[in-house]
């Protein structure tokens, strides 16, 4: 196995990854080697060879307008968006109905990566967010999806994409909470794939042990690949369900309008393969990506790759041109997705510098870099934008549809207290919306189950109640 390693490893310029081969036992001599004869070694010499091309940004950003957009019935930003086709949220909710009530629509949620910032030792959907509950970010998504099969009576299929750093404690953690209601046929758990983190100086794959690549996951438009693999794949179950719209969204958002009829009626109506939820940037420089038209197809500019001049340019009324950030909130055909996996290159590798602690294959010592000594690379889902016919943004409010944790606590923006605020604070004008009398201080949850919209609270509450104390309502 060795010799035939090694020529494999010779011809890629690889082979010290067979460093320390010698000094393995059996088993780990197994392990590295399943790992070596799963990577496109030809794949990462070619990555790392054009890491250093400029990418197209910044022509991408020269011919960059604003993109055609719905506005959600909630977004009081009185800033024009450029209507492709008019559609009033009325016809919106009927058309997202009917294709709930019909049972179309399906929901994947990707809850891999490695939460690196948030520095929690468990999969970041286990982390208990609820300002009163403390329900974790699985609960509260798992019963907005729960909310939608009782609703509308189907078996909503709810896709899970783990990595391989969260994959095994998500899978017994959803089951020793019996998937929160949802039946577990109706769960479909994946895991994506992996990339190895190559040596900036030099493109040598960096091992993180003696008998470990340091691989990391591939980012989340990893889910493509993730979703379409083998011949029972995810995606093929989908559609066998007759699943025709995707909802996806992000672990990290306790707010998001999970299968939100309007949204969904949007992309419906507006004939789109790929919709995506924006908000109104209020600064250029806001970090969030960009998604702009370019030549009549949707892209997204990063914010670090916004150059400032563009970035600052406004419309006659002084409102921003660049003004829809990417808040990772899609809905995709299926068809589409289906037809984006087996064409060839769909999604473009990315590159992030990064430390990557590894080992030093002249000396076997361990190495903890202090600066970015490592390339990684990593696929985004909204790289499908582009080629999908007729793509168009929906911009939402930001109170009532995103709050990401990202950071530690203690942390200047994102942090779980900031998130915990924005929970308590959108519910709380919900109540506040049906004539409730809200005490300044307490927090307010509201259980996915319980209501989710401000008009299915009214219909559940006594006008005028008054909240002296932090509650949580559930059904
Ligand atoms: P982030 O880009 O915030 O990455 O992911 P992260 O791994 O959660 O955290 P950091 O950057 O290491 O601190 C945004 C969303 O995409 C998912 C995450 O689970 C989160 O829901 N994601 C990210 C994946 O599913 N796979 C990936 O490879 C990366």
């Amino acid at each position: 196995m060795q010799q035939k390693l090694y020529e494999h490893l010779t011809a890629c310029g690889q082979e010290h990854l067979l460093a320390f081969w010698d000094a393995l036992n059996e088993a780990e001599q197994e392990h590295l080697a399943a790992q070596i004869n799963s990577i496109d070694f030809v794949q990462i010499a070619e990555l790392y060879k054009r890491q250093d091309e400029s990418a197209n940004t910044l022509t991408l950003a020269e011919k960059a307008c604003d993109p055609p957009g719905y506005k959600f019935s909630t977004v009081r930003d009185p800033a024009p968006c450029k209507t492709p086709k008019p559609i009033t949220a009325q016809e919106a909710v009927a058309a997202g109905t009917d294709a709930l009530n019909a049972g179309k629509v399906g929901f994947v949620l990707v809850a891999g990566g490695q939460g690196t910032r948030l520095g929690f030792p468990h999969p970041k959907g286990m982390y208990p967010i609820g300002p009163v509950s403390n329900a974790t970010l699985f609960q509260i998504h798992f019963e907005k999806v729960l909310a939608i099969a009782r609703q509308f009576g189907y078996k909503t299929p709810y896709c899970i994409m783990t990595s391989p750093a969260t994959h095994s404690e998500t899978v017994h953690f959803l089951k020793g909470k019996n998937y929160f209601g949802l039946s577990e046929e109706d769960v479909f758990i994946f895991c994506q794939g992996t990339m190895p983190a190559v040596s900036r100086d030099d493109g040598k794959v960096l091992l993180e042990s003696k008998n470990s690549i340091a691989l990391s996951p591939d980012g989340h438009g990893g889910m493509l690949a993730a979703m379409t693999k083998g011949e029972r794949s995810v995606l093929t179950q989908l559609r066998e369900r007759e699943i025709e719209y995707l909802f996806y969204h992000q672990v990290d958002n306790p707010l998001v309008r999970v299968g939100s009829p309007e949204f969904l009626g949007y992309h419906i109506l507006n004939g789109s393969e790929l919709t995506s939820q924006v908000i109104r940037k209020q600064q250029p420089a806001d970090r969030v990506g960009n998604i702009v038209e370019v030549e009549g197809r949707l892209h997204i500019i990063e914010y670090s790759d916004l150059p400032e001049s563009v970035g600052r340019q406004t419309n006659p009324d002084g409102s921003l041109k660049i003004w829809a950030g990417n808040i990772a909130v899609h809905i995709f055909n299926t068809e589409f997705l289906d037809r984006k996996s087996r064409a060839a290159d769909s999604l473009p590798f990315h590159y992030a510098r990064k430390k990557v602690p590894h080992i030093d294959c002249q000396n076997g010592k361990f190495v903890q870099p202090t600066t970015e000594n490592a390339v990684k690379f990593e696929r985004f889902i909204f790289d499908l934008l582009p080629s999908a016919a007729n793509a168009v943004v929906v911009e939402v409010d930001s109170p009532n549809h995103y709050a990401p944790l990202k950071n530690a606590s203690g942390s200047a923006s994102h942090s779980p207290e900031a998130v915990r605020r924005d929970i308590s604070a959108m519910y709380t004008a919900w109540l506040e919306q049906t004539g409730a009398v809200v005490q300044e201080g307490i927090s307010i949850e509201i259980s996915p189950l319980f209501a989710d919209s401000p008009q299915a609270v009214a219909k559940k509450m006594a006008v005028g109640q008054r909240f002296e104390q932090s509650v949580y309502l559930r059904d």
